[in-house]
């Protein structure tokens, strides 16, 4: 499978670390995702098993903290898990080929990925992925098309900016990319609904 390059200049993970979400807009962003995040582990609680966590892309380690008991971070980025920090057990891997036996994991984060992720066979073959090394709920995020911040930033395009990266898909396709993986929806979570991009999603693999 292709893998869409992820490149970012020297000092980007210490930026990411330390200005993207404590200044600006970056602030309520990430009180929000936090907020809908806790509400989704909450909701997922009874049916988690113990055991260790996986935070795969884990970034700077924003949301680590917010998974429960032992997290291992994931990032394909060895200078983003350098400005995590070494308090955590780590690996530099892509998400598409996790050094992970099946089921490692009692749950999976993946957030802040899939809008970097251009096409479904893409998506499709992460999803199927983080599902394959989690026991209990995989958490992920992307971006809704059917948002005023996704309208604006096509309407910007058009008026010559350049592209962001980023991609956003329907909700319903966004699911059924879930399904296509072998996931189960059990609840979403939108930051603002038809307003705000980001949207998290619940879920756990197909019993079937
Ligand atoms: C926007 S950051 C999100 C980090 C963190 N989850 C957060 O919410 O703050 C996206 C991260 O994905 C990582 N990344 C991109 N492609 C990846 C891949 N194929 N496998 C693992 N990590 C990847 C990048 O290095 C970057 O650290």
């Amino acid at each position: 499978m292709h893998e869409t390059p992820y490149r970012r200049e020297p000092g980007y993970a210490e930026r990411y670390r330390d200005r993207r979400f404590h200044a600006g807009t970056g602030v309520a962003t990430d009180r929000a995702e936090r907020q809908a995040l806790r509400e989704l582990l909450a909701l997922a609680r009874s049916t988690t098993p113990d055991g260790c966590w996986l935070d795969a892309p884990a970034g700077a380690g924003r949301m680590t903290a917010e998974l429960p008991g032992a997290v291992v971070q994931v990032d394909r980025d060895a200078a983003m898990l350098v400005a995590a920090g070494p308090e955590r057990p780590r690996a530099c891997a892509s998400v598409h080929a996790l050094p992970f036996a099946d089921f490692t994991f009692a749950g999976v984060l993946c957030h802040r990925l899939l809008q970097h992720i251009p096409t479904p066979a893409e998506r499709i073959d992460i999803l199927r992925e983080l599902g394959r090394v989690a026991r209990g709920p995989i958490v992920v995020s992307f971006f809704d098309a059917h948002s005023l911040q996704h309208v604006r930033r096509t309407v910007r395009r058009w008026f010559g900016k350049k592209k962001s990266g980023r991609s956003a898909v329907p909700r319903r396709a966004f699911l059924a990319e879930c399904a296509a993986a072998g996931l189960e929806v059990v609840a979403v979570r939108a930051l603002r609904r038809f307003l705000a991009e980001q949207t998290l999603v619940l879920l756990r693999r197909n019993p079937s």
